[in-house]
């Protein structure tokens, strides 16, 4: 832990633009409120205390988070940025690096925070900013004719000439909090937007003689702000290509890494293979060798060496051992455990099961509540029977078990080992191991009979 270093977060701003009822902090990227990664970025830092600075409305976003090691700060009125960060001096000691962050620029790096934390070091006010090719809508950083840095204009108070200037100021800065504190107490809101700027102690830095290290990045995706949902598309694409060329570089073959959307964490074997239009959520673990077809859904899943899952597939917290086969367009629900060689084939549902090394569970099947052998063949068409309107019953399957298709098997009911059932069979009490058993009505014939024929009239 940096005994030395405080954040602040802002994330009082009402994001009208993003047209939502939702708080736009709480609208996600990868999978994750855009907060939370800011949150994230600031933890790896090792800061002494994280403030987060919310507003009126945002009850939501700190109910939603308040499983984070944060403060939360009320701005009951949003008067500026400088009025924002103000709210959480109060708890800041004067000896503290203060860290300013925003809860809407969901990409800054651990790497870039510590640079600029850094630039701070030695009572100078670390400041992040950027080359931009259109620097339209963003403070400018004034600089002297040494180079110097002497203020931040903001767009609606800026003259033509400084309008002019590309760099500009990403928001995020660092400095010590006993000057911040001074400066923060003298700024006004006599300005284009009447607001209090933070962008303003820059100047007041400058003239106190306080040295001004400008730090800049390259990659401007980590400063971008979200105010819009194109915004927040355009940052997920980014966030998305990076991890899927991340896992290309670990050995993964993707198909197409426009097409893999990755909302969470995945571990991965060699030489593993996804296909087109794969998404992966929380946290999923592929084994060596494993294929994953076009279209699936993995959340939470592990999976053994040398699976495939094929196209059109959904499994959710479930654990495959290896080698095994599933789908095409089968649904692993959670709370399922396959063993080595399991095959789940087309539209079968398997919910809340284990099925043991090789069973077979192919076509149009639903197997809930199941505890199921080594070696069965489960007939199309066959249907566990564990609801009964109010309680779910268990069904046990032993080893070696044939289930002839179109069969129903009422729970609670148990099947012992080598047992047959014949198909079309409703089976409602245990069955003998090793027997053949079925229930079904005979079939008959009834010689001669003739087909009625329409009346004349
Ligand atoms: C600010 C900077 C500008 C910089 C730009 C980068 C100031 C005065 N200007 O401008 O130099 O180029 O960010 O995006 O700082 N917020 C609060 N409480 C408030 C006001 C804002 O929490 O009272 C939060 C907002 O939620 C937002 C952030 O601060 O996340 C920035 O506020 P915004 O009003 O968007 O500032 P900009 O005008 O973009
Ligand atoms: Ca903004």
């Amino acid at each position: 832990m940096s005994t030395q270093l405080t954040v602040v977060v802002l994330a009082a701003g009402q994001g009208t633009r993003m047209k939502s009822d939702l708080p736009k902090v709480l609208h996600t990227i990868g999978g994750r409120p855009m907060l939370t990664r800011v949150i994230d970025s600031a933890r790896s830092l090792s800061p002494q205390a994280i403030h987060v600075v919310y507003g009126h409305g945002g009850e939501r976003v700190r109910e939603q988070l308040s499983a984070l090691p944060v403060n939360w700060v009320l701005q009951s009125r949003q008067l500026g940025t400088g009025h924002a960060v103000n709210q959480a001096m109060a708890q800041i000691a004067d000896s503290q690096t203060v860290l300013v962050l925003y809860g809407d620029v969901p990409l800054i790096s651990p790497e870039t925070l510590s640079r600029l934390v850094a630039a701070a070091e030695n009572e100078c006010l670390g400041l992040l900013t950027a080359e931009l090719p259109d620097p339209s809508g963003y403070g400018r950083i004034v600089r002297d004719a040494a180079g110097k840095v002497q203020a931040i204009v903001e767009q609606k108070d800026a003259t033509p000439e400084q309008l002019a200037i590309a760099e500009i100021n990403t928001g995020m800065l660092a400095v010590n909090a006993g000057l911040l504190r001074g400066w923060l107490d003298s700024i006004d809101n006599n300005n284009a937007q009447g607001e209090y700027y933070l962008t303003d102690i820059v100047a007041l830095a400058a003239g106190s003689g306080v040295a001004i290290n400008a730090i800049s990045t390259s990659d401007l995706a980590e400063i971008e702000g979200v105010n819009n949902r194109c915004q927040l598309a355009g940052l997920e694409r980014v966030l998305q290509r990076r991890q899927a060329d991340h896992l290309m570089l670990e050995g993964v073959t993707l198909r197409d890494p426009a097409r893999f959307d990755l909302r969470g964490s995945l571990k991965v074997g060699r030489d593993v293979e996804i296909d087109i239009g794969v998404l992966i959520e929380g946290e999923v673990e592929i084994g060596d060798r494993c294929y994953i077809g076009p279209n699936c859904i993995l959340k939470d899943v592990v999976l053994g060496t040398d699976v495939r899952i094929e196209a059109n597939s959904v499994l959710e917290s479930s654990t495959l051992g290896d080698h095994c086969l599933i789908g095409p367009f089968a649904r692993l629900r959670p709370d399922c455990q396959l063993a080595d060689g399991v095959k789940v084939g087309n539209f079968v549902e398997v919910k809340k099961s284990t099925v043991d090394k090789g069973s077979k569970i192919n076509h149009l099947t639903y197997v809930g509540d199941t505890r199921m052998g080594a070696n069965v063949n489960v007939g199309a068409g066959t249907i566990t029977c564990n609801y009964d309107g109010v309680n779910k019953h268990l069904t046990v399957i032993g080893d070696n078990v044939f289930i002839g298709s179109d069969s129903q098997l009422v729970a609670p009911v148990a099947i012992g080992n080598d047992a047959t059932i014949g198909a079309g069979s409703t089976i409602t009490r245990d069955v003998p191991a090793g027997e053949l058993t079925l229930s079904r009505s005979e079939q008959k014939t009834r010689k001669g009979w003739k087909r009625p024929v329409k009346a004349k009239r």
